[in-house]
């Protein structure tokens, strides 16, 4: 399994960190257009190898995309974090133009990549290789919700003073403070309904922190999270370099599932050694529908911002 990290930035060395602590992948690049700095980030991390005990032969290169060749999966973190009071749509404008020419690039040494995009307004980056690239849909994957899923059972352990290993909870739609859709009423604590243990108006209050986690963040750090982005994407890449077939809430392109088409949104899927290996189909509570639609307008607007 050889893994591209395409930005050596905060999330880009963060994802290349968790992969390489996992070990469950031989060979990881990463790749920055900023002279010398991945190559910085690369051997600062091969110098915790022995200390943390793992193989992984991490690399960093500047621009040069011929390293990056025979990549079972890429990462494309480049591009800007938002700064404090700066929604992730407004980071369109530069992103959108960076993950394209990158997306070609890894595709152009990588012809059969599963392409992972972290970069920010993920769902339409997403939407963005899907429409000028010819990956098929299972190859490309947008990292969200399994990153505000992370959040969500953060806050409700927090909520219901349990451990988080008791929790179980799942993020879908959009991946932005207003369009994700935190599905409490199918979060539970050891397979009782959360409902049980807090009140509505608690329940509500999750919801809404969970929404605006990033955000929080990102007024606390002065930049946008690392830990847990890195965290999610290693996740989700060893569920496919392990083929595990297990359940995110990720980005993909819709036809017709959850009632949308033509979109790049956040439902559960199966990952595994082909990618999304499986749209999941879950019976959403009325309220819940109403708001997927919701959330499938606000990213369609910022879509309809790209030139196509
Ligand atoms: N999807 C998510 O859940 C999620 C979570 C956190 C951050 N993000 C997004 O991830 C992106 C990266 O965040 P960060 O905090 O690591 O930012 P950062 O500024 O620390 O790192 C970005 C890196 O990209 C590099 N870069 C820029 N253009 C490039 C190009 N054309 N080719 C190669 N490298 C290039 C920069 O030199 C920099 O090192 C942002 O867009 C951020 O909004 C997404």
């Amino acid at each position: 399994m050889k893994v591209t990290i395409v930005g050596a930035g905060a999330v880009g060395a963060s994802c290349a960190e968790y992969i390489a602590i996992k070990d469950f992948a031989s060979e990881v690049v990463i790749l920055d257009i900023k002279e010398g700095f991945a190559e910085g980030k690369a051997m600062d991390l091969m110098q915790t190898a022995s200390l943390n005990g793992f193989d992984t032969k991490i690399t960093g290169v500047t621009n040069d995309y011929s390293k990056t060749a025979g990549s079972d999966v890429a990462v494309i973190t480049s591009g800007i974090p938002r700064k404090p009071g700066m929604t992730r749509e407004e980071l369109i404008g530069i992103n959108a133009g960076i993950v394209k020419s990158v997306a070609s690039s890894l595709i152009e040494h990588s012809p059969n990549v599963i392409i992972m995009v972290v970069s920010n307004p993920m769902d339409t980056m997403t939407y963005l290789v899907h429409k000028t690239t010819d990956l098929p849909k299972n190859r490309i994957i947008g990292m969200g919700g399994a990153l505000d899923s992370a959040r969500f059972k953060y806050r409700l352990a927090e909520a219901l003073d349990a451990p988080i290993s008791d929790i179980d909870g799942m993020v879908i739609g959009g991946h932005s403070d207003t369009g994700m859709v935190p599905l409490t009423a199918h979060a539970t604590r050891n397979s009782i309904k959360v409902s049980e243990f807090i009140s509505e108006e608690r329940l509500n209050q999750v919801a809404e922190d969970t929404k605006v986690g990033g955000a929080t963040l990102t007024k606390l750090l002065g930049t946008s999270a690392w830990y847990a982005p890195g965290a999610a994407v290693s996740a989700m890449v060893q569920a496919i370099a392990c083929d595990q077939k297990k359940m995110f809430p990720c980005s993909t392109f819709l036809e017709g599932e959850y009632g949308l088409e033509d979109i790049c949104i956040g439902v559960p899927v199966l990952l595994g050694k082909n990618g999304i290996e499986k749209v999941v189909n879950i019976e959403l509570t009325e309220a819940e529908k109403a708001k997927m639609q919701e959330s499938a307008a606000g990213v369609r607007k910022t879509n309809d911002l790209l030139d196509l």
